[in-house]
C-alpha cells in the first residue's frame, strides 16, 4: 500500500526522511530481483549484497510505503500467538525454532543497527504480557511454562507491568525485546544496500513475474529485469493466485499515537492477553513522548466503522493513561494472520524452484521480516538453514485443518455479496470523500466522489477471485473481504494479491 492512498498516516511517515529513489528507465540484469521494499525486501536485498551478490529492488510506492511504514515496530520473541499455541500445531521443537528464530531476528537488526551506524532509536527494551482479567492467570502461568520448554528461560511472572496509573495485574516479563524508527531503519538499509553495489527503483510496478531458465520481471512502464533468482516480497505475495491465499487471512488494525509528558511512562513494550489484543509502546517526539496504543482489529473489508474504533482505543488509552493529551496520530494497516501462526517463508508452491516469497507476517512483521531476510539469504546462497521447514510457503499443517476451514468459510460467504442490493441507490448519496458499492442491474460498481466532486467509477470486482469489495472510509481505499487486496479510491491496485487495478467499465 502506498502512502498516498492513505487520508491516515503513521507516525514515523510524519517524522522519516526517505530519500526518493528513481524509477526504472530500461532493461537491466542482475542476480536476483527483489520486489517490495519493506522490511522483508530490504533485509533481504542488504543481506546478500553484503555477499557479493548484485540485486535489484523495485517497488511501485515509495521505499517503506506498504506496511513497514504503519508498523508499531516492537521486536519480540514474546509470540502473539502464544507459544502454547505453536507447540500444539508444530510441536516442541516447532515452537523452539520459533523462538530461536524472533530472538536470532531482534540480534541481527541490532548487528545491523550497529555496523551501520544506522541512526533509527533502536532501543533494548522489556516487554510485558498482561492479564486484565483474572480468568487469565491460567493463561499467563501455561504460556510461562510454554515459553521456558522454548529456550527462553529468563522470561518471569512479575507481580505487576511498570505502569503507575493502573494494575496491570500479574504479567510475564520478556527482557530484551526491542523497539525502532522503522522507517529510519529502512533508510539506513538503503544507503548500506546501494553502497554495497544493490539497484533500487521506486514507483515501479511488477507486473509479470516469471521464474525458471528466463528469469525475468516485466514492469508497468515496459522495463524488464533479467535474473536469476526472484524474490517477491510484497506483504502478500502477488504471484500466488490461490496456494497461499487459502492458509492466511488479512486483518485490519488500528493504531493511536497519544502525546504524554516525558518519562511518564516506563518505556518498555506492552501488551494485553485480550482478544482482540492492545499493544503499547512509547517514542520520543520534540518535548514530549508519544504513547502509541494499537488494537481493534477486524477482517479486512468485513467492517466499515473506525471512527468507532478509534475512539474505543481513546477511551481505553484515556482510563488507563489520564496523563494523556492530545490525541496526534490516528492510522491503521493490515497483518496477514497465517492459519496456522507461522510466516511463510521459501521457495513459492507449484512455482519454478528460483522464485521466492515472505508473507504472513501475524503482526510480527519486523521479525518475521528479518527471518524472511535470514533465511532466504541461505537458501539462495545453497546454505542449508534448520528453520527452512518450519517456515516452507508449502507446508499444510494438519493440526490446523479447523482453522484453515474457518477462514476459507468466511470467504466463500463474501460471494453472497454479488446478490445484495449496494451500499446506496444513487451517486447523488455520495459526499465529497465518500465512496460506496452500487448495484446497477446484475453489475456491483464501486463509485468514488472525490473532494472536487468528480465522480470514479470501476467494477467492484476484485480481479484476484472476484469477490466484491468493501469500501474503507478511514483510509479511503477499496478493500476486499476475500484476501485483503486494496485499492486506491480510484481503483489504481495497492496491496496483493490482486495485481491489477479494479476494472474499468465498458
Ligand atoms: C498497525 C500495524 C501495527 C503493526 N505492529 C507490528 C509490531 O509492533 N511488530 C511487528 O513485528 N510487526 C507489526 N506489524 C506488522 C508489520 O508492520 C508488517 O508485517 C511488516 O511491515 C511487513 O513487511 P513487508 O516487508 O513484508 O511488507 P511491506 O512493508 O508491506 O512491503 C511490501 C512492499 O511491496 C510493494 N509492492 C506490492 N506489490 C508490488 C508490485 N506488484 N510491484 C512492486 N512493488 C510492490 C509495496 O509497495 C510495499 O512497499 C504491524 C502492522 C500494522 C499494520
Ligand atoms: S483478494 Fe482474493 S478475491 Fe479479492
Amino acid at each position: 500500500m502506498k502512502d498516498d492512498s492513505q487520508a491516515n498516516n503513521s507516525i514515523w511517515m510524519a517524522t522519516a526522511d526517505t530519500p526518493p529513489q528513481p524509477g526504472l528507465q530500461e532493461n537491466i540484469r542482475t542476480d536476483v530481483c527483489i520486489i517490495g521494499a519493506g522490511i522483508a525486501g530490504l533485509t533481504t536485498a542488504y543481506l546478500l549484497a553484503q555477499e557479493g551478490r548484485s540485486v535489484v529492488v523495485l517497488d511501485d510506492g515509495p521505499i517503506g510505503g506498504g506496511m513497514t511504514g504503519r508498523t508499531t515496530a516492537h521486536l519480540t520473541n514474546a509470540f502473539d500467538d502464544r507459544y502454547v499455541e505453536v507447540e500444539k500445531l508444530h510441536g516442541e521443537e516447532g515452537a523452539r525454532i520459533t523462538a530461536l528464530s524472533h530472538t536470532s531476528a531482534i540480534d541481527k537488526v541490532e548487528a545491523i543497527v550497529r555496523n551501520e551506524q544506522i541512526d533509527c532509536e533502536f532501543e533494548r527494551v522489556d516487554g510485558f504480557l498482561f492479564a486484565p482479567s483474572p480468568d487469565d492467570a491460567k493463561l499467563l502461568d501455561d504460556e510461562l511454562a510454554a515459553t521456558h520448554r522454548t529456550g527462553l528461560l529468563e522470561v518471569e511472572k512479575v507481580a505487576r507491568a511498570p505502569i503507575d496509573s493502573f494494575d496491570t495485574g500479574p504479567a510475564l516479563r520478556y527482557p530484551r525485546q526491542a523497539q525502532f524508527h522503522p522507517l529510519a531503519y529502512l533508510s539506513g538499509l538503503t544507503q548500506a544496500i546501494r553502497r554495497d553495489g544493490g539497484r533500487l527503483f521506486a514507483q515501479t510496478h511488477a507486473t509479470t513475474i516469471e521464474g525458471g531458465d528466463n528469469a525475468h520481471v516485466e514492469t508497468s512502464h515496459g522495463p524488464v529485469v533479467t535474473c536469476d533468482v526472484i524474490v517477491v516480497a510484497t506483504n502478500t505475495p502477488v504471484n500466488d493466485r490461490v496456494a497461499i491465499h487459502t492458509k492466511q487471512a488479512p486483518y485490519v488494525t488500528y493504531v493511536i499515537g497519544a502525546s504524554i509528558p516525558k518519562g511518564s511512562v516506563t518505556r518498555a513494550l506492552y501488551w494485553d492477553t485480550l482478544d482482540p489484543y492492545h499493544y503499547i509502546r512509547l517514542q520520543s517526539l520534540n518535548d514530549h513522548d508519544v504513547l502509541i496504543v494499537g488494537g481493534e482489529d477486524h477482517k479486512t473489508g468485513q467492517a466499515n466503522d473506525c471512527a468507532e474504533r478509534y475512539a474505543r482505543l481513546e477511551q481505553w488509552t484515556r482510563e488507563r493513561f489520564p496523563q494523556v493529551g492530545e490525541i496526534e496520530f490516528r492510522w491503521s494497516g493490515q497483518v496477514m494472520e497465517p492459519a496456522d501462526y507461522l510466516a511463510f517463508i521459501g521457495r513459492n508452491p507449484l512455482d519454478s524452484d528460483n522464485v521466492f516469497i515472505a508473507t504472513g507476517d501475524s503482526g510480527q512483521g519486523m521479525t518475521h521480516g528479518t527471518i524472511a531476510g535470514i533465511l532466504l539469504t541461505d537458501l539462495i546462497q545453497g546454505r542449508q538453514n534448520h528453520w527452512e521447514e518450519l517456515y516452507s510457503p508449502s507446508r499444510v499443517t494438519l493440526k490446523a485443518l479447523k482453522e484453515y476451514a474457518g477462514e476459507n468459510i468466511n470467504v466463500a460467504g463474501q460471494f453472497a455479496d454479488y446478490v445484495t442490493a449496494g451500499d446506496i441507490k444513487s451517486v447523488d448519496e455520495l459526499r465529497p470523500g465518500q465512496g460506496a458499492v452500487m448495484r446497477e442491474g446484475l453489475s456491483k460498481i464501486a463509485v468514488y466522489r472525490a473532494d472536487n466532486g468528480a465522480i470514479h467509477r470501476r467494477s467492484a470486482v476484485c480481479p484476484h477471485l472476484g469477490c466484491v469489495v468493501s469500501w474503507n472510509s478511514c483510509e479511503r481505499t477499496w478493500d476486499c473481504p476475500c484476501h485483503g487486496s486494496k485499492y486506491s479510491a480510484e481503483g489504481r491496485v495497492y496491496n496483493g494479491p490482486a495485481n491489477t487495478d479494479l476494472p474499468e467499465l465498458d
